[in-house]
């Protein structure tokens, strides 16, 4: 029987798609989220489509007394970051194969202080099956902090309808998916270096900071949520 793709054309290639993952727009998404995380101060954290599982293992490492639980439906990008963790030997961080329509079957309900999602929600079949299922999982009050491509980039917007697999994300029908059980808190705009520049220059990156969140630069949008 066929697989569904996941990742676009990269699902048979956990290794090849977490060297892609290794430049300055994933090291930049990373100190975001750490950053997050220092501010939640959580006990439980969970990321949903965690792909090869480098972010978290990331986390993992700067927050020893944080739990991190990782759902990915590639069975392949799960067992390649159960290695990262055990090279890196952490305790602190487990993963298991899910889509994020199904996180509430393998992560116990009412656990998670804080959810993270990276460029996933433009991949699943059911925005509001996600949100009503990472809602089950999350404590009263939780936040979960998504982060997708932003539409009104428009290299960004072009790339995303165009490119096999991918799919631009919309805001306004994410939220309207997820209002039954999800408040929007915040919003913002970040990343103008392009993905493929590995190590760039102090000045560009001042010029990131600068300019990404003018409409239609940002190449990324940000959603901050509070569970309901
Ligand atoms: C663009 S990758 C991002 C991976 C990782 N978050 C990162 O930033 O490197 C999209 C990920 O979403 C996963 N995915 C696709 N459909 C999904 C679903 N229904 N639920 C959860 N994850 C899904 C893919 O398998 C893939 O790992």
């Amino acid at each position: 029987m066929a697989r569904t793709p996941r990742n676009a054309r990269h699902d048979e290639d956990p290794e090849g798609y977490d060297q892609l993952r290794r430049g300055w727009l994933n090291r930049r998404r990373a100190e975001f989220f750490a950053e997050r995380v220092r501010l939640a101060r959580p006990e439980v954290v969970v990321e949903v489509g965690c792909g090869t599982g480098r972010l978290l293992t990331q986390l993992a490492e700067a927050s020893p007394g944080t739990r991190f639980l990782g759902v990915e439906p590639l069975a392949d990008y799960v067992e390649f970051g159960r290695r990262l963790i055990a090279d890196a030997g952490l305790t602190n961080v487990e993963l298991h194969v899910a889509t994020g329509e199904e996180v509430a079957a393998v992560v116990p309900p009412a656990i998670a202080d804080l959810v993270l999602s990276s460029d996933v929600l433009h991949h699943v079949t059911s925005q509001a099956d996600v949100a009503g299922s990472v809602r089950r999982i999350a404590k009263p009050g939780a936040r979960w902090v998504v982060v997708e491509p932003s539409a009104a980039n428009v290299y960004v917007g072009a790339f995303q309808a165009l490119a096999n697999g991918e799919r631009n994300f919309r805001i306004r029908p994410f939220l309207r998916a997820a209002e039954s059980s999800w408040a929007l808190t915040a919003r913002s705009r970040m990343f103008l270096i392009p993905a493929a520049i590995e190590t760039p220059p102090a000045w560009l990156v001042g010029m990131e900071r600068r300019l990404e969140r003018v409409p239609g630069l940002g190449g990324a949008v940000v959603l901050e949520l509070t569970a309901r």
